[in-house]
């Protein structure tokens, strides 16, 4: 891991392969349970993990979103995954894009990274023909707001979950990328 840590500028990003599913989802599954394990009750996590990082989840999801994986010396370190936009709220249209997951390895966070995977998602020529990009953020994730805010993104409403028995929220946040076609 300490070589990994000498440099993010070394990596190099590539569509998930079929057979590196096992490694993204133990990657993903450790990012999200680091992030934000320590909020959740220990069951929602573990379903959450099941239903939303296991291995079957991102057999799924490879037929019906991008999943472009972000490698250092061979080893996925972060991943963005991207299409439709699933968040029923956002009363999207089918050209409108999502960015549904956007994750770094906890060890490697803060080096660019992120900001690599997000300027590769938006550049996709499926992304950029989009009129608008859509995505779902817990509203107390400050350091990925702030990171979207810089893409242009602007909340645009929320959800409401249920956080181990507290009320929570969501930012649904869009970024509105052809102004002339809006309204
Ligand atoms: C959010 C995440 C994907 C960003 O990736 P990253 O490689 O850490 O971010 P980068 O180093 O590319 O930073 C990009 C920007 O993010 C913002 N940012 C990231 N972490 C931040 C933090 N802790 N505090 C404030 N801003 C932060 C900054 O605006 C930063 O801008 P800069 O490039 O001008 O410094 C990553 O931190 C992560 O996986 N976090 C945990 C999981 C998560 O929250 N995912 C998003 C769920 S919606």
């Amino acid at each position: 891991m300490s070589e990994a840590k000498t440099g993010a500028n070394s990596v190099h990003i590539e569509r998930l392969r079929p057979e590196e599913i096992p490694e993204l989802a133990e990657l993903a599954a450790k990012t999200f349970s680091d992030a934000f394990g320590q909020e959740m009750d220990p069951d929602d996590l573990k379903r959450s993990l099941e239903e939303n990082r296991s291995i079957p989840y991102f057999e799924r999801s490879m037929d019906t979103s991008k999943i472009m994986v972000a490698k250092q010396q061979g080893k996925i370190v972060g991943y963005v995954q991207y299409g439709s936009v699933l968040i029923p709220e956002a009363n999207a249209s089918p050209e409108d894009r999502e960015i549904g997951r956007l994750y770094v390895d906890t060890d490697l966070q803060g080096r660019g990274i992120g900001r690599q995977l997000m300027d590769l998602a938006l550049a996709d020529p499926e992304v950029t023909a989009a009129p608008n990009v859509f995505l779902q953020v817990w509203d107390q994730n400050h350091g990925a707001i702030a990171l979207y805010e810089s893409y242009g993104f602007e909340t645009s409403g929320v959800t409401q979950f249920e956080l181990a028995g507290k009320p929570a929220q969501d930012l649904i946040m869009v970024r509105h990328q052809h102004p002339e076609n809006v309204g």
